[in-house]
C-alpha cells in the first residue's frame, strides 16, 4: 500500500471513559465487521478482561475508510494495554503508530493514567486528537473538559471532536480528523528489512502469533526472518492482517501492521520491542530502546490443598505460554509445602493471573506477601536480587540494601486530598509537586515501590471513596533502612511470614502481625509465644495461652494448698508439652495473616 493511505494510531483514555466504545464504533462505521457478527467490545478478547474492564494484551485492528477526498485509508488501530502494570507495552505499541486519539469523558475529566499515557505518546512524537466522548450525557461540559486538557496536558484542545461514541453521534467526524490531522507513516520499501515485534500471544490452534509494524523494506510469507535480541531465526509460515479476524495477505511493506505464525514454541521465544530483519542481507542497525519487562512484584503461590500442586504446575505452565513477562520457579515453604515463587509487571499483573489461576482452573490458592526485589550489597562487593524476604542472608554480611522507588501521580478531588496526602505520609513518600485543575488536585509523590504493593490501591480507594486515579513508573533504586522482620511461632520462624520492612516502621508491622496471629492460631496444650524478631532481636511479642483443663474442679472447692498443688503439677507437664509439642497453625491462619487487606 502506498504510504500516503495509511494512518496508524492507538487510543488513549481513561479507563471507563469509552476506548472500546468507540473502537468498536470505529469498526462498525467501516463495515469491516459485518453487523451481526458485531459483538460489544470486540477488542477485548479475554472473558476476564471485559468483567475487569482492563484490557490487558494488546491487539489491532485494520480498518478501510473511503475518506472526503474519494481515496480508500487504511488505518490501523492499535489497542495498548491500559494499565500501569503494562507501561513498557505500551510505550513500545506508541512506537509502532504515527498518532493518538485521546478519548476524554466530557462528563468527567483528565485522569491520572491518561496523563501518563498521553506522555508516552508525546515521547513517541504522535499527533494526538483530542475526542470528547459521552457528550450525549446530560452532564457533560465540553467547554470545561477542553479548559481541563488545555490546563492539565498543554495540549490545544480547541479542535477537539465532540462525539457520542454510545449513540454514533461525531464517529464520522473522527474518521475524518485520523485521515486529515494525523500524519502518514514513513519507510524505504528499497531498504533492508526492519520490523518492530509489537506483541505475540499464544493461540491454542496457531501456536505463537507476532504482531510486527513493518519500518523498512518488505516481508513476504516463505521468509526466513531474525529476532536481533534473540538471534532466533523463523521461517514465516503464516503472514495476515486483523480485520479483527485474520486474513492472509501476501506481503507487507513500510508502514504496514500485520501478524506472522513461525512455528515458535513459546511466548518467551519473543520480545515485544525487538527488530525483526531478513536472515540474510537484514539491517545491521536495530530499533533504539530494547529493553525486555521485567518483574518487578514477587509472591509466593501455594495450593490450600497440597494435592492441587500437580493442576497448579500444569495451569501455570499453560498460562506462561501466554504471558512472557509471568515468571515462574518452584519453591517449598515448611509452613506451606509445595508450590510457586512467582514475578510480575506489578500488582495488578498479580490479581490477574492470581483470579485466572482460582476462577479459569478452579484452584484454591494461597498468596504469599508481595514483595520487590530488593538490591543486597554485600560486605564482599557482591550485588545480589533479593526476589523472596525469606531467602535474606545474614545481617552481618550485608553492606546496605536498596529498594526501588517509583515516581507516581494522583489526581483527586480537592475534600479528599488531605487523606491522600496522609496515605502517602505514612508510605514513607516524599511529596514533590502539587498542583490543581480546577477542583481537582494533582499530586506526585517519591514512593517506595515495596509499600505499595502492600495495599495502596485499596487504601486509596477507600480513603478517596473510589474518586482518586492513580499512575506510576519506576524511578530508581535507592537505599534505606530495610529489614527482613522474622515471624516464629512457637520459637520457630515461619518462612512464609517473613517479610522485608523499613527499620522505623518494623515495631508497628511486627506488632499488628502477632495480634492477628493471636487471634488466627488455636489454643494448645501448651502456652505458645508469638513473636516477630529482627536478626536475634525479638520487636513484638504475644502469648497465646494454652487450654487449661479444669483440674481443680475435682477439689471441691476446700483446700488451696492441694488446689495450688495440682496446679504446678500440671504445669511441669505443659513444660513437656511445649518442649516437644509441635503447634498447629490452620491453612486459614495463612491465608488471613498474608491478607493483602
Ligand atoms: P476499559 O475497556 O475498561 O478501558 O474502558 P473503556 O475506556 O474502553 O470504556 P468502555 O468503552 O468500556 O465504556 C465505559 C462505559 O461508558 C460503558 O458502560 C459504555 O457503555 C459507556 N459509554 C461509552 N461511550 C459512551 C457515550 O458516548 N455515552 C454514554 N452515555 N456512555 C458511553
Amino acid at each position: 500500500t502506498e504510504l500516503s493511505l495509511i494512518r496508524n494510531f492507538s487510543i488513549v483514555a481513561h479507563i471507563d471513559h469509552g476506548k472500546s466504545t468507540l473502537a468498536d464504533r470505529l469498526i462498525q462505521m467501516t463495515g469491516t465487521v459485518a453487523q451481526r457478527d458485531m459483538k460489544a467490545q470486540l477488542l477485548d478478547s479475554m472473558d476476564i478482561e471485559r468483567e475487569r474492564g482492563i484490557t490487558i494484551k494488546a491487539n489491532t485492528v485494520r480498518i478501510e475508510y473511503p475518506a472526503k477526498d474519494g481515496k480508500t485509508y487504511i488505518l490501523n488501530l492499535i489497542d495498548t494495554p491500559g494499565h500501569v502494570d503494562f507501561a513498557y507495552e505500551v510505550s513500545r505499541s506508541m512506537r509502532a503508530v504515527e498518532g493518538s486519539l485521546l478519548v476524554v469523558d466530557a462528563s468527567q475529566g483528565v485522569e491520572a493514567q491518561t496523563l501518563a499515557n498521553v506522555y508516552q505518546a508525546l515521547d513517541a512524537g504522535h499527533e494526538i486528537v483530542p475526542v470528547l466522548n459521552k457528550i450525549d450525557l446530560p452532564a457533560a461540559d465540553p467547554d470545561r473538559v477542553k479548559q481541563n486538557i488545555e490546563d492539565v496536558i498543554g495540549l490545544d484542545a480547541s479542535d477537539a471532536v465532540p462525539i457520542s461514541a454510545k449513540t454514533g453521534l461525531g464517529i464520522p467526524e473522527v474518521l475524518e480528523a485520523i485521515v486529515t490531522r494525523l500524519p502518514a507513516p514513513q519507510g524505504d520499501r528499497d531498504a533492508p528489512l526492519k520490523a518492530m515485534l509489537v506483541d505475540s500471544w499464544y493461540d491454542p490452534y496457531l501456536g505463537v502469533v507476532v504482531m510486527l509494524r513493518v519500518m523498512d523494506g518488505v516481508v513476504k510469507k516463505g521468509d526466513r526472518i531474525r529476532m536481533m535480541q534473540t538471534n532466533a531465526v523463523y521461517g514465516i509460515d503464516k503472514l495476515a492482517v486483523l480485520k479483527p479476524q485474520m486474513v492472509d495477505i501476501p506481503e507487507l511493506g513500510p508502514g504496514e501492521i500485520g501478524i506472522f505464525t513461525a512455528s515458535i514454541k513459546q511466548v518467551r521465544d519473543t520480545k515485544v520491542g525487538d527488530t525483526v530483519t531478513h536472515e540474510r542481507k537484514g539491517t545491521e542497525e536495530p530499533l533504539p530502546g530494547f529493553k525486555p519487562s521485567v518483574p518487578v512484584v514477587f509472591c509466593g503461590l501455594f495450593p490450600v490443598d497440597a494435592a492441587d500442586f500437580e493442576p497448579l504446575r500444569d495451569a501455570i505452565e499453560k498460562l506462561s505460554l501466554n504471558d512472557a513477562s509471568f515468571s515462574t520457579e518452584m519453591e517449598t515453604s515448611a509452613a506451606l509445602g509445595f508450590g510457586f515463587r512467582c514475578g510480575f509487571l506489578g500488582l495488578l499483573h498479580l490479581e490477574v493471573i492470581r483470579d485466572r489461576l482460582e476462577r479459569e482452573y478452579d484452584l484454591d490458592l494461597i498468596t504469599t506477601a508481595p514483595s520487590v526485589v530488593f538490591k543486597l550489597y554485600m560486605k564482599d562487593g557482591e550485588v545480589r536480587d533479593l526476589h523472596n524476604p525469606a531467602d535474606m542472608p545474614d545481617l552481618t554480611l550485608i553492606d546496605h540494601v536498596e529498594e526501588p522507588r517509583i515516581k507516581a501521580t494522583i489526581m483527586v478531588p480537592d475534600e479528599y486530598l488531605g487523606d491522600v496526602l496522609k496515605l502517602c505520609q505514612d508510605r514513607r513518600g516524599i511529596q514533590l509537586d502539587l498542583s490543581y485543575a480546577g477542583q481537582r488536585a494533582m499530586v506526585v509523590y517519591d514512593l517506595p515501590l515495596a509499600e505499595v504493593v502492600f495495599d495502596f490501591y485499596d487504601r486509596l480507594k477507600s480513603v478517596t471513596k473510589g474518586y482518586a486515579s492513580f499512575d506510576y513508573t519506576i524511578s530508581e533504586y535507592r537505599e534505606d533502612h530495610l529489614v527482613k522482620m522474622s515471624i516464629l511461632v512457637n520459637d520457630e520462624p515461619v518462612d512464609a511470614l517473613a517479610m522485608m520492612v523499613h527499620r522505623d516502621r518494623a515495631e508497628s508491622r511486627g506488632r499488628g502481625m502477632v495480634e492477628k496471629l493471636k487471634d488466627l492460631i488455636p489454643r494448645h496444650m501448651f502456652k505458645i509465644p508469638i513473636q516477630a524478631a529482627i536478626g536475634g532481636r525479638v520487636i513484638a511479642r504475644e502469648t497465646l495461652s494454652a487450654m487449661r483443663k479444669d483440674v481443680t474442679a475435682k477439689c471441691y472447692g476446700g483446700d488451696a494448698s492441694r488446689k495450688r498443688k495440682l496446679l504446678d503439677k500440671q504445669k511441669a507437664g505443659k513444660k513437656r508439652m511445649r518442649q516437644f509439642g509441635k503447634v498447629e497453625i490452620p491453612q486459614e491462619a495463612f491465608i488471613s495473616a498474608l491478607k493483602m487487606d
